[in-house]
């Protein structure tokens, strides 16, 4: 795929390996998940889209538009990676959603799964405040995990084994604003 002429504007001038999905790509991906997470639910029963910050920003952005039912949206943070490309296995909640699970239909949504620690470490979490249920949506799975402890209902893509950057993914807080996935 042709990388665009403005892309050096927005990476500061730091090449890209290659185009992995790009903004259309995206958009029409995005769209039927958003229709398959529309049918799943009862009409009537509340929703709440919890997005994990901050790679899932863009992703939760346009999901959430895709879906034809009343929703709440909140977020929560959890630190999973420093500065390198390479998991420490340590998740911290920096930010708690104050939004109250008990009752209500949960969908917590994550960019990318990788080692599947960060959902291992947040799923029995969240658990404990008694959702009616709790799925998980992710855009990007690596299918490396060795062990979930629930794996995602919902998946955009089959990542590909590369560290990818765009549409809300980052390298060391930098190439979220790029509208497509890419390869660094
Ligand atoms: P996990 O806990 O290893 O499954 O990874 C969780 C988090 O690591 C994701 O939500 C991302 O923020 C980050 N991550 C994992 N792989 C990538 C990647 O290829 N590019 C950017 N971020 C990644
Ligand atoms: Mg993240």
């Amino acid at each position: 795929m042709a990388i665009p002429s403005d892309v050096h504007a927005r990476t500061g001038g730091q090449t890209i390996r290659r185009i992995v999905y790009s903004q259309e790509e995206i958009a029409r991906r995005v769209a039927e998940m958003g229709r398959d997470i529309s049918a799943h639910y009862p009409a009537g029963e509340e929703l709440l889209v919890l997005g994990l910050l901050k790679g899932s920003f863009i992703f939760v952005a346009d999901l959430v538009r895709e879906i034809a039912r009343p929703l709440h949206v909140d977020f929560l943070v959890a630190s999973s990676y420093g500065a390198g490309t390479v998991s420490t296995g340590e998740v911290r909640l920096v930010y708690d959603p104050e939004a109250d699970l008990a009752g209500r239909h949960v969908l917590l949504v994550e960019d990318i799964i990788d080692s599947g620690n960060t959902l291992n470490r947040l799923v029995p979490m969240l658990e404990q405040r008694g959702p009616k249920s709790l799925e998980l949506c992710a855009l990007l799975h690596k299918r490396i995990a060795p062990h979930l402890v629930r794996d995602a209902r919902w998946v955009g893509f089959e990542a590909p084994p590369e560290f990818l950057i765009g549409y809300g993914l980052d390298h060391s807080e930098n190439y979220r604003n790029l509208p497509f996935i890419a390869s660094l």
